[in-house]
């Protein structure tokens, strides 16, 4: 997308329509990704941490017991008071919400010691100028989890995956390649220190319905895989496909950095 306001308009749109089903969403309020994030980050209790794009907020609920204070973020005013709702109700009182857009970031350069973005950050225009910002807002040595769609190295099998991404979720701007990511976080100064892909299978169904769409969305990405070549069918993995119960994976990268000190 290139029109980079419009971009983030049509995600802040999109995401204040649906904010309860993401708060609500179990595919983003548990799995193996949140635990690794914990895992390989050794968070500490005196801790300053910033969730990037917080959507329902899972990632800082997460985070809540191991560190002392979260500002959790988000471009979408509806989203953050929707998790805010869902994160008072359990009694957390150590996480803060404020709006701000990843690629200008409202907070002092070296105020945290830990910036997390999960799942958000095919929606940003400038991917490059949110790993700059965050690397700007993390003290020297502050620890960075990045996790995201990854695309396959094979330029046939990305496109495909955009487009098959972007027609459910038209507010989708660019996922990258491992080797893109890991690019970006050098030039910003990073270390990464851990890398690993996470396929997630998802029911297709849901997955379209959850971005509002109906039947006719339905049947034009049935019919998109379909017709695809063999090495993208292996890449999305189809199963049960036209069924009710048909499901595909995407692909996931967990990368965990430390800004250079
Ligand atoms: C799938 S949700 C994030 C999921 C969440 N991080 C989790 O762990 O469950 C994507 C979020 O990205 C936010 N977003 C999109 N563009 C953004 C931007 N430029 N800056 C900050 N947040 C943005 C949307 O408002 C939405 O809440």
């Amino acid at each position: 997308m290139s029109d980079s306001k419009d971009s983030k308009k049509l995600s802040e749109e999109r995401y204040s329509k649906f904010a309860q089903g993401y708060v609500e969403s179990q595919t983003h309020a548990k799995g193996y990704d949140l635990d690794q994030f914990i895992k390989i980050s050794d968070p500490q209790p005196d801790w300053q941490m910033l969730d990037i794009a917080t959507g329902g907020g899972h990632t800082a609920l997460t985070f809540a017991p191991h560190v002392k204070n979260i500002i959790a973020s988000d471009l979408t005013e509806n989203m953050l008071l929707a998790a805010e709702k869902n994160i008072k109700e359990k009694g957390i009182e150590n996480i803060t919400f404020r709006q701000a857009d990843a690629e200008n970031l409202p907070f002092d350069d070296e105020q945290f010691d830990l910036v997390t973005c999960r799942i958000a950050a095919h929606h940003f225009p400038n991917a490059q100028k949110f790993v700059q910002e965050t690397s700007r807002v993390l003290k020297p040595g502050g620890r960075f989890l990045l996790q995201d769609h990854v695309l396959s190295e094979d330029k046939s099998v990305a496109d495909f995956a955009e487009n098959f991404e972007t027609l459910r979720d038209p507010s989708h701007n660019h996922a990258f390649s491992l080797s893109a990511w890991t690019h970006m976080l050098v030039h910003a100064g990073f270390e990464i220190y851990h890398q690993e892909e996470i396929i997630k299978r998802h029911p297709f169904i849901d997955w379209v319905k959850r971005q509002g769409h109906g039947q006719e969305v339905i049947s034009e990405l049935e019919q998109l895989l379909d017709n695809a070549s063999e090495t993208i069918k292996a890449w999305l993995s189809p199963l049960e496909w036209g069924t009710p119960d048909a499901s595909f994976v995407n692909h996931h990268i967990l990368i965990g950095s430390d800004k250079k000190s």
